[in-house]
């Protein structure tokens, strides 16, 4: 019996995965069922905010476990409301619906735009656009709504109602945001689909027109958000104000929660009845996002674009790359070898990094110290270069 054979064969094939079973871990080093380390560079996929078994995080945790882990949203919970509270108040977003991943904030926000525009407007206006070489999700609407015609196979019928832009092209998304539309939906850096940065040219020109012609804008915050990009949320980069924005991975800290925000002409749109979730705003894992949270302050983000600098510059002096894309600590890097097997060569060399289409993908945990830092670029340089 080992992790690896048991998992081979009692669940389900749905994921590519390397040979390495994770069984500890503290902050950017993580250790393996053999005792060997590992250097995180993709923090869970941009989860885990403070590294793993942060101490601060496990407390607030714990502390709510032994109140009440579970209770239904037939009540109200502490944890939930300070933890939407919080995020309100460092925000323009009036208030929220809690839910467990990104696919599902993603869910109540196309459900939210959708009830919104037909309560305004009638029938007849429920088009969602979204740009090619997205990524929502794997629910069938999120894949509905992701704009890579690899993800739509083997599910039909999917969801309808679904048009997909060119990203950084104003002329092709105003085309299609026609009067049929309900709302645009955006990654600001597309995350799955190769760390692609929008440009602000672009962000702001359909954020107005989206404005002029109210249709919502939902900006998809499931990878960008929580400090990842050196602010609380990537908008803020760009100087919008969307309507709404997604949020999860690093929202829980390692615990599962997301939530839809919502700007005031939204906010009151989702209704009794109209959605739900069991396990949404669960108090624990709102209790962990309260500790991440209230850490996400300017010195941290500062942190952030300082490791953001020294990444860039000691990979862009390599000769194998070719090109590095992304904002903060969310970082793509296009080289002239296969990002899967950089990923392989980096993992027998003690070091875990990501793929995203055509780029090896850094999303380290933000609090990431130097030295560690350094001693994985080392490594990821050595493997990029040999
Ligand atoms: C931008 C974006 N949206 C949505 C999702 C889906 O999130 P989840 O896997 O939590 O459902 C992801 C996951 O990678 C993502 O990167």
């Amino acid at each position: 019996m080992s992790i690896i054979s048991d998992t081979d064969k009692y669940i389900a094939h749905s994921y590519k995965r390397l040979p390495v079973a994770i069984t500890s871990g503290k902050g950017s080093l993580l250790y393996d069922d053999g005792g060997s380390e590992y250097i995180d560079f993709g923090s869970g996929i941009a989860v885990n905010v403070f590294g793993a078994s942060d101490t601060e995080w496990i407390s607030a945790v714990t502390g709510q476990l032994g109140k009440i882990s579970h209770t239904s949203n037939y009540y109200y919970s502490g944890p939930q409301s300070s933890l939407a509270a919080m995020l309100c108040s460092r925000t323009h977003f009036t208030n929220m619906f809690f839910c467990n991943s990104g696919a599902e904030a993603n869910e109540s926000a196309i459900k939210a735009a959708r009830k919104y525009s037909a309560d305004k407007y009638g029938s007849g206006r429920s088009k969602i656009v979204t740009l090619k070489n997205s990524f929502h999700g794997r629910t069938i609407t999120t894949l509905s709504a992701t704009g890579q015609d690899r993800f739509h196979n083997h599910f039909f019928p999917f969801t309808q109602g679904f048009e997909f832009a060119k990203p950084n092209d104003f002329a092709d998304t105003a085309e299609k945001l026609g009067d049929d539309s309900a709302a645009l939906m955006i990654e600001l850096i597309q995350g799955e689909g190769g760390v692609n940065t929008l440009t602000s040219e672009y962000v702001k020109a359909v954020s107005d027109l989206c404005k002029k012609k109210d249709i919502l804008l939902i900006v998809d915050e499931v990878q960008t958000g929580l400090g990842r990009t050196g602010r609380l949320f990537c908008y803020e980069n760009y100087g919008i104000y969307p309507d709404i924005i997604t949020t999860a991975k690093g929202l829980g800290g390692g615990l599962p929660i997301g939530a839809a925000m919502f700007a005031e002409k939204v906010a009151g749109t989702l209704t009794p009845g109209t959605h739900g979730s069991t396990f949404g705003g669960n108090p624990v894992c709102a209790a962990g996002a309260l500790s991440v949270i209230k850490r996400l302050d300017n010195a941290l983000f500062e942190q952030v674009n300082k490791k953001s600098k020294y990444i860039i510059e000691r990979l862009s002096a390599l000769k194998n790359v070719s090109g590095i894309t992304g904002m903060g600590l969310m970082i793509g890097i296009k080289t002239v070898k296969d990002p899967a097997m950089v990923m392989d060569s980096c993992l027998k060399k003690g070091l875990l990094v990501l793929n995203a289409n055509d780029k090896v993908r850094l999303l380290p945990a933000l609090n990431i110290p130097f030295d560690i830092l350094e001693k994985g670029i080392d490594i990821l340089s050595e493997v990029i270069e040999e």
